[in-house]
């Protein structure tokens, strides 16, 4: 069954449409001009429009060009008099699917419905799939807390509740955000994400609302906003937990009314998005600190998910690293290689502050500079990143008499300058590796005067 919507300003046309797509079992709205049209596509979704090509104030045509900008994946056909072919083919041109003539005949509306129909399922289908292709990594673990962290993904992916998604840096706290997508109703609907801490607060309202040609210095020409993008689709509000607080103000109003403006525009727009939102915050604290607004930590807060650190599963690591192993090798054209029992064992000791991302780290490491299986307990060692765990005693005395911040510009300057090292003066994955977006990488050699070369 479809939703279809049926625009034309003669009564008999539409009643006669009206009983032949009933007929075959769809749902019909309809409206008699091209504001009522547009004011029900605003509230409602449909899997096709019938669209007059002449119509009392606005036309077939503008309408049709309206339809599109929102949503051009929208089949529409054109029902056109003998006199106003050109219009329809010129329809056609402009995006429609199909045009059928006055009067109408029951064989070629049935027809048309059909074939349109089945334009947009093989069109979902294909999107779908591309969509999938945007997941970087199974979702691997079986432990007992990861079979949790999979039943919460299902039972998200069954609803339309906003998510909260909680845990450590590199737990995959992004990972399950796109399997609740995929899973979802939406799945062939665009994910969009919006990393909340990259961007600077100065743009942070035209990147998620959009703006006006001119609304402000460089806004050259309109820009739609990710909020919009993300039309009857998954909104990922990424790291909202740095969010400023007049940021904050501003998404709440758009999760509560369901709508928005676009920067220096007039008009608002209402759209049909699902939230999900992630941080590695303890944002409950962040509230009582107030630093994150409590009304809207209790909007995004519907269904929770806690992504658990990877050291409370150890069980997940031999499977983790068997994947990750025999990704690199595939990719580095290198031999496949397995872990010891002892090298299992330092894996499992390990604390892993970097959690996945770090694990995955290590494997890429491993594939590249050991060769031959199987794996042993000193080469784990050597590439595992324990710079903290080692100097551990002497790092105390190694700060001692700095200031807290000189420290922790010293520490910093250090581990960059090893991730670099270790990176071959790659920034991107140096920033990888450090669990950092090269940007901020960037701006932390800036400030810490280290030179690029
Ligand atoms: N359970 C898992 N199975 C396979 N791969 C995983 C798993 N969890 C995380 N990964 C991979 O580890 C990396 C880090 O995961 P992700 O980006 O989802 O973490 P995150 O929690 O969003 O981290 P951050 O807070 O730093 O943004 C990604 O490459 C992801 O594909
Ligand atoms: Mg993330």
């Amino acid at each position: 069954m479809a939703r279809i919507l049926v625009v034309d300003d003669e009564d008999g046309i539409r009643e006669i449409l009206k009983d032949i797509l009933q007929d075959e079992g769809h749902q019909v709205a309809e409206a008699q001009n091209g504001q009522e049209a547009l004011e029900l596509f605003a509230e409602g979704f449909f899997d096709l429009v019938f669209l007059d090509v002449w119509l009392p104030g606005m036309g077939g045509l503008e309408v049709l060009e309206k339809i599109m900008s929102r949503n051009s994946e929208l089949p529409v056909i054109m029902i056109s008099g003998h006199a106003r072919i050109e219009q329809a083919v010129r329809a056609v041109k402009m995006g429609a699917y199909d045009f059928i003539e006055k009067p109408l005949s029951l064989d070629r509306i049935v027809l048309a419905v059909s074939k349109a129909l089945e334009f947009r399922a093989i069109k979902k289908e294909n999107k779908a799939l591309k969509n999938s292709l945007f997941i970087e990594d199974n979702l691997i673990g079986e432990s007992e807390p990861m079979l949790r962290v999979r039943e919460k993904i299902e039972q998200a992916a069954r609803v339309e509740s906003r998510v909260l998604i909680l845990g450590e840096n590199g737990t995959g706290k992004e990972l399950v955000a796109r399997e609740i997508h995929l899973r979802s109703a939406r799945a062939e609907k665009p994910f969009i994400e919006v990393n909340c801490a990259a961007i600077p607060d100065t743009l942070i309202e035209s990147e998620l609302f959009g703006h006006e040609k001119g609304a402000f210095t460089g806004a050259v020409a309109q820009r739609k906003g990710k909020w919009e993008m993300a039309h009857e689709g998954t909104l990922f509000l990424d790291e909202i937990g740095d969010l400023s607080l007049p940021a904050q103000a501003k998404v709440l109003r758009a999760v509560q009314e369901g709508q928005f403006m676009r920067v220096g525009g007039q008009e608002s727009i209402r759209v049909d998005v699902r939230i999900l939102a992630a941080t590695n915050k303890d944002l409950a604290s962040e509230v009582k600190e107030g630093r994150f607004r409590e009304d809207l930590f209790y909007r995004l807060d519907v269904l929770q998910i806690m992504v658990p650190a990877l050291r409370e599963r150890v069980e997940d690591i031999p499977k983790l690293m068997t994947y990750f192993l025999e990704k690199f090798a595939a990719r580095e054209k290198r031999p496949r290689l397995v872990l010891s029992p002892e090298a299992c064992d330092v894996l499992k000791e390990h604390p892993w502050p970097g959690n996945v991302r770090e694990l995955k780290n290590v494997c890429e490491r491993l594939v590249v500079c050991v060769d031959e299986s199987p794996i042993t307990a000193d080469q784990v060692r050597a590439n595992l990143q324990n710079f903290l765990l080692e100097k551990k005693n002497d790092l105390s005395s190694a700060f001692e008499g700095m200031s807290l911040n000189d420290a922790k510009n010293a520490l910093e300057k250090m581990m960059i300058l090893g991730a670099l090292e270790h990176s071959k003066g790659n920034l991107s994955k140096a920033a990888q590796s450090l669990g950092l977006y090269p940007s901020a990488l960037h701006v932390k050699l800036k400030k810490l005067g280290i030179e690029k070369s």
